[in-house]
């Protein structure tokens, strides 16, 4: 199977499981204990059908301005770590992929390419992901690496503050950087391909953690040791409000999923709100973020701007999402697996392929702009 014969997300999927290393694979794709809460993420927008109207013309407008910027697609692209494991372009990939393309990027905490490199090489919208350490000096570290960058937006990751139980990690050993076990040793050398370029490219890091985490670089940590060691566990909402000050930007809180903590982040001053349950890879038996989303755009949705993230697989899910009040939907996986399938031309490929569906389905849907979708359009059953 070649990138040209990727159709869908789920094609760029099984080329990505062809291409990597089990450890790596099983880390983009895994989630939190019996996987419920990332199967459901994508299921819930099959409870909800789409009613188009007719006749009403072809033109479509699917540009949107989200968190002060303009967007080409009512799509934003989830910050998510460790990008050059995936890929020897890493981040550069997808920054360059997204800028092009007129999409939000999402830069991690724990991005492989510094922060100050994304900003100074790509023009498109940009938000770092912030996680909030226990150490004071690395958290206002990234702040400062946020500001001097030129980033549009901080979004604060709330669903963190202890690590989701992925079994599949503990199952394949995945660390960061990885570490050659018994088991994965076979992995690495059934995919020669990747292990070359791991071991003759730019050797790994975490840039934007260096100067801050014991022994560099050299770390090996699973990721559940990571969050579990270095984040602060008593984060708190004095704490995220104090941090959307000292930022003095837009500013985003991520992994919100009650109508009451939306309230909440609204009233410390938050701009948007990311309903998200960090793709089922936190709390199994979480709600799908779909789900919550009526009652949290009828709790906010004249305060804040609401973004959907999650479960993204289709166009029609983003016109599901916007159709309750989204501004925007966003996803992980569905860049990442094309990330892992084939560099910058796989991303490029999986968000041609998005902005199609999604184009496709406004016309469909008889919508020649993203603010005539409503409910009106849509079923529950
Ligand atoms: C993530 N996600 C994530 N979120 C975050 O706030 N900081 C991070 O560093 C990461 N890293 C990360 C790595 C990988 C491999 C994945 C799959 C996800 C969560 C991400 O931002 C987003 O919430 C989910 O990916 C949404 O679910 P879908 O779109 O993957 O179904």
């Amino acid at each position: 199977r070649k990138l040209a014969d990727c159709h869908n997300i789920a094609d760029f999927r099984e080329l990505a499981r062809h291409r990597l290393p089990a450890p790596v694979f099983h880390y983009i794709d895994g989630a939190a204990d019996d996987e419920m809460t990332r199967q459901r993420n994508t299921d819930a927008f099959a409870d909800v059908d789409l009613v188009p109207d007719v006749l009403a013309g072809s033109k479509v407008d699917t540009s949107v301005t989200v968190l002060g910027r303009e967007s080409a697609l009512p799509l934003m692209l989830s910050p998510t770590a460790l990008q050059r494991l995936f890929h020897w372009q890493g981040e550069r990939a997808v920054a360059a992929a997204a800028a092009e393309a007129g999409l939000w990027f999402g830069v991690s905490s724990l991005s492989s390419v510094s922060i100050a490199e994304i900003g100074a090489n790509y023009a498109g919208p940009k938000m770092l992901q912030y996680y909030y350490h226990k150490d004071r000096g690395l958290n206002a570290a990234l702040l400062d690496m946020a500001k001097d960058a030129r980033f549009d937006a901080v979004t604060l990751t709330v669903d963190t503050i202890v690590s989701g139980n992925r079994e599949r990690c503990k199952r394949t050993g995945f660390t960061s950087p990885p570490r050659l076990t018994p088991s994965s040793a076979l992995s690495y050398a059934g995919h020669p391909g990747w292990t070359w370029n791991y071991l003759t490219k730019e050797k790994f890091s975490l840039p934007n953690l260096e100067a801050h985490v014991a022994a560099g670089s050299n770390f090996a940590l699973s990721v559940q040791d990571y969050f579990n060691s270095m984040l602060e566990p008593e984060l708190d909402w004095a704490k995220a409000e104090r941090l959307r000050l000292d930022w003095g930007g837009t500013f985003c809180l991520k992994g919100i999923m009650s109508a009451a903590d939306a309230r909440r982040a609204a009233d410390i001053g938050a701009d948007a709100i990311m309903v998200s349950n960090h793709g089922g890879r936190q709390l199994d038996g979480s709600r799908a973020p779909f789900d919550q989303l009526d009652e949290i755009m009828q709790a906010v949705g004249d305060r804040i701007e609401v973004i959907l993230d999650g479960g993204i697989r289709r166009g029609s899910h983003v016109l599901k999402a916007l159709s309750l009040g989204a501004k925007a939907a966003s996803g992980g996986r569905l860049y990442l697996y094309a990330l892992a399938a084939g560099g910058e031309p796989g991303v490029r490929r999986a968000i041609a392929l998005l902005g199609e569906e999604i184009t496709r389905a406004m016309q469909l849907m008889g919508k020649h702009s993203v603010a005539e979708l409503s409910r009106d359009n849509l079923r529950f059953r």
